[in-house]
């Protein structure tokens, strides 16, 4: 028997443009998914999935989640044919689109092998593996969600586009920021975002040539803000991503409803995080005050509003 887990996370900054190579941020939530590992007589695995979820999640994800526990175990050269395991997930990371569930079912599997058979693997041969389990959710993963999963903390991200060793700096902000998470309930298809996006930017090279320079920018000085603690930048240059992911289509209507109730009830920034169009959105307050009022608003509009620090 063994366990493991992965921190659940949320990407301040950079969804879709670091599947290109761009620069993004992403923080881990204190939350967490568990996975046990049980080795009996058989052959194969059997999974229990306990994972509290947003109603829905689970079926829409079922066959992709299938997928990338046998790439995880695959990868890890685990023998399902004269042993049969025993899989459960649970913990307390609501399983939703945006939260990095995902990589954090991955995450927390690789530990729990590595703990049930003895594999002695380091957290970078733990994130390898969760990354190979990513790659069930779509075909060219940036990786990020795996890494904020296996090491937790506030990180810088580049994926490295020749297949070498991506770029990962652990970020210090000097300031706690207080962030709202608002789920809309709608469960996306990351598989589906990832590859519209990839289409509409073979259709339009020029204007997203632009997009990406322009995005670039903004991480860059994002970063900055986050070092310094200017938590007024920081939203500031939120707010400009948002529009910068409304440009590459994957806000939906949902998600910028959700942006203004956060922004008419105290959010100094609010963009979308993660998938998108559907999923979730994040908001930042000036003051923990500020972020119970924005939760209550999201709550009384009917969705469910998580509240978390960053840094
Ligand atoms: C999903 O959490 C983030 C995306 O950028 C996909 C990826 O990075 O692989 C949409």
């Amino acid at each position: 028997m063994g366990t493991g887990k992965g921190f659940g996370k949320t990407i301040l900054f950079g969804e879709h443009f670091v599947v290109y190579g761009l620069p993004a941020i992403a923080s881990a939530l204190g939350t967490y998914t568990t996975a046990d590992v049980k080795v009996v007589e058989g052959k194969g695995w059997m999974v229990d999935d306990q994972r509290p979820a947003t109603p829905g999640y689970k079926k829409k994800k079922f066959d992709e989640a299938m997928q990338s526990i046998t790439n995880v175990i695959e990868h890890l050269k685990i023998d399902v044919e004269n042993q049969k395991l025993e899989i459960t997930f649970a913990g307390d990371l609501i399983a939703a689109s945006g939260v990095g569930a995902s990589a954090a079912q991955c995450t927390s599997l690789a530990r729990a092998l590595n703990d049930t058979f003895s594999l002695n693997l380091d957290d970078e041969k733990i994130n390898r593996a969760a990354y190979e389990g990513e790659k069930a959710y779509h075909g060219t993963p940036s990786g990020i969600d795996n890494t904020a999963s296996t090491y937790g903390g506030l990180i810088w991200f580049i994926k490295n586009l020749d297949g070498g060793k991506n770029t990962m700096d652990l970020l210090q902000t000097p300031k706690k920021m207080p962030l709202v998470i608002a789920n809309s309930g709608i469960t996306a298809s990351t598989t589906e975002l990832v590859a519209d996006v990839r289409k509409l930017k073979e259709e339009n090279p020029k204007k997203f040539e632009k997009i990406f320079k322009d995005y670039n920018h903004l991480a860059v000085k994002a970063k900055e803000a986050l070092l310094e603690g200017n938590i007024i930048t920081v939203a500031e240059l939120m707010n400009k991503n948002h529009a910068l992911l409304q440009e590459i289509t994957v806000s939906g209507d949902i998600n910028d409803k959700l942006v203004d109730i956060a922004l008419n009830n105290g959010a100094i920034g609010a963009k979308m995080t993660g998938t998108g169009r559907g999923g979730l959105v994040i908001s930042l307050a000036e003051t923990e005050k500020i972020q119970d009022e924005i939760a209550e608003a999201i709550e009384n509009a009917g969705f469910d509003a998580w509240k978390t620090m960053i840094g």
